[in-house]
């Protein structure tokens, strides 16, 4: 029977439903209550949940934590754009911030060491992705994120935007260093 000729029996939804029709209803509806109730069990037990903290802040406050970081715990600068380094002491309350376009500073850690990466933007949308562990989390002005970190391997990560951003988004580029 094709589609586009009237039906035969004018009242077919009156006609008798097919065993496998039925099954195969049964099936996707059992999927769908599936999927359906594993988003917020998910949301609840899932291991990929980040943060479960968020304040609420504003650009300049935020900025003076940063630079308050930065002031007690530069090591040394980096890049062509002088970027300070800053190592924070172990288990200490660290600051990274996002602006058009830079990630700033660069954070210097220790193997092992558990820390409160607090992030946000200092003016619009960016998106924090942490390489090559693939973390991710938006960020926003006015909105402080604060994720707890255990950095368990040594080595250098980069930070990528992966909110577009405008024109030099491309180059917001940020650095982590892990230190054995
Ligand atoms: Cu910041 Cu794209």
């Amino acid at each position: 029977m094709t589609s586009y000729l009237p039906p035969a029996q004018r009242i077919w939804w009156k006609m008798p439903v097919g065993r496998e029709e039925i099954v195969w209803i049964a099936i996707a509806l059992v999927w769908c209550l599936i999927l359906f109730f594993m988003m917020p069990f998910w949301h609840v037990y899932g291991k990929q949940n980040l943060s479960t903290e968020a304040y609420q802040t504003t650009p300049a406050q935020f900025g003076l934590k940063v630079q308050a970081m930065i002031d007690q715990y530069t090591v040394r600068h980096e890049t062509e754009q002088q970027i300070p380094v800053v190592a924070p002491p172990a288990g200490s309350d660290i600051y990274m911030l996002g602006r058009l376009w830079q990630w700033w500073p660069i954070l210097e850690l220790e193997k092992g060491q558990t820390y409160r990466l607090h992030l946000s933007s200092m003016d619009w949308q960016h998106g924090f992705s942490l390489q090559p562990v693939n973390i991710n989390m938006q960020i926003l002005p006015g909105y402080e994120m604060v994720l707890n970190i255990t950095p368990d391997v040594a080595g250098e990560y980069g930070v990528v935007c992966n909110e577009y951003c405008g024109i030099g988004h491309h180059t917001m580029l940020g650095r982590i260093y892990v230190k054995e």
